[in-house]
């Protein structure tokens, strides 16, 4: 069976990539600090414990499993720490990302998926956003992930780097057998806290509801984990359908308001979301929705999962099987 090292494959997206991956017939490795992923989520294939910027123990690695290709989450991903703190963000990320590559080069891997961000483009031009809109991030974390973008293009130039970027919008929903689902800590991303709202939790702020947009709320498009880790695996296996570095938004090309999240969560849950409105979180674009039509035409990858209403049903189920195991 072909390996494949897995950085984060303990956090969220990565251990659902992982699960995919292993139905695909790979055996993915977890490479995880576990600073912020959960031993738990590692079921698919062995977990070693160990830091990107610590390429002695990333050198090991790769020569103990001889994995064939790398796929890239490991990193930190809150937008605010990462204005409070942008060492962090450069270091983990950019540094990490840069000791990783210069690694599995070395141990005669050249071929890397990397999970990106909608947070690379800013505050778009236009809308839906395409792969060439301009790349004019607003916080540390849109800029880390560009450079390591960045970097990719440059090793593919000078190192025949095969590489694939993935522009993610906005993860969300859970695994739908129930194996593994979002359990970040800090929680600070919108459905997770709206659920909890509903369910007697701390009440939602919504952040700011002046926006430009028809209810005056943020519009995200909101992409099922699960379809996010299909995306790897097709990018995986098309990585050498081109020559060195390519990039694909992975959304839905729906956007959907504060709001909307809001009444769905009410019609999925049965309970009813406890919210009042605050001001404006800096940095945050009013709409982000992609143009995912790239993907589907050169990796054929079509979400199933992610209608709101799939979205917002697994990750509530998610959430009450966690509440059941803890009481
Ligand atoms: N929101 C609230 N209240 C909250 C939390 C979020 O109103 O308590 C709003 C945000 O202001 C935003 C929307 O809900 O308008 C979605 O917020 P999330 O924090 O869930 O997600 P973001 O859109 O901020 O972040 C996502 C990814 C990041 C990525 C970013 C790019 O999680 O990794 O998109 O903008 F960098």
């Amino acid at each position: 069976m072909k390996s494949i090292l897995v950085t984060g494959g303990a956090g969220f997206v990565g251990s659902h990539t992982c699960k995919a991956l292993a139905a695909a017939g790979y055996c993915p490795v977890t490479f995880d600090n576990l600073s912020q992923g959960h031993e738990s989520a590692v079921q698919w294939g062995p977990l070693e414990i160990g830091d990107i910027l610590d390429h002695d123990r990333l050198g090991d690695v790769f020569a103990a499993h001889d994995p064939e290709a790398v796929i890239h989450f490991a990193g930190s991903a809150y937008v605010g720490e990462s204005v409070i703190d942008p060492g962090k963000y450069y270091r983990n990320n950019v540094t990490g990302s840069l000791t990783l590559i210069e690694t599995m080069l070395k141990a005669g891997v050249n071929r890397l998926v990397f999970s990106s961000s909608c947070a690379t483009y800013g505050i778009p031009d236009t809308l839906p956003i395409l792969e060439t809109c301009e790349q004019k991030p607003i916080n540390p974390y849109g800029y880390s992930k560009l450079v390591v973008e960045r970097i990719m293009r440059d090793f593919g130039r000078s190192h025949s780097l095969q590489s694939i970027a993935l522009r993610y919008f906005n993860a969300a929903g859970s695994d739908p057998d129930g194996d593994i689902g979002e359990d970040h800590d800090p929680e600070t991303h919108l459905i997770p806290l709206t659920l909890d709202a509903a369910s007697g939790g701390t009440p939602l702020t919504i952040f700011g509801d002046d926006y430009d947009t028809p209810d005056g709320t943020c519009i995200r498009d909101y992409i099922h984990v699960t379809d996010l880790a299909e995306a790897h695996v097709r990018a995986l296996n098309a990585i050498d359908d081109h020559d060195g570095f390519e990039v694909f938004n992975l959304g839905t090309s729906l956007g959907h308001s504060i709001l909307e999240v809001i009444d769905m969560v009410n019609t999925v849950t049965g309970l009813k979301v406890c919210y009042e409105t605050g001001a404006r979180r800096p940095g945050d674009p009013a709409s982000l929705v992609a143009d995912p039509s790239k993907a589907q035409n050169q990796l054929q990858w079509r979400p199933r999962l992610s209608g709101l209403e799939d979205i917002i049903r697994t990750a509530w189920s998610w959430r009450q099987s966690v509440q059941d195991t803890e009481s």
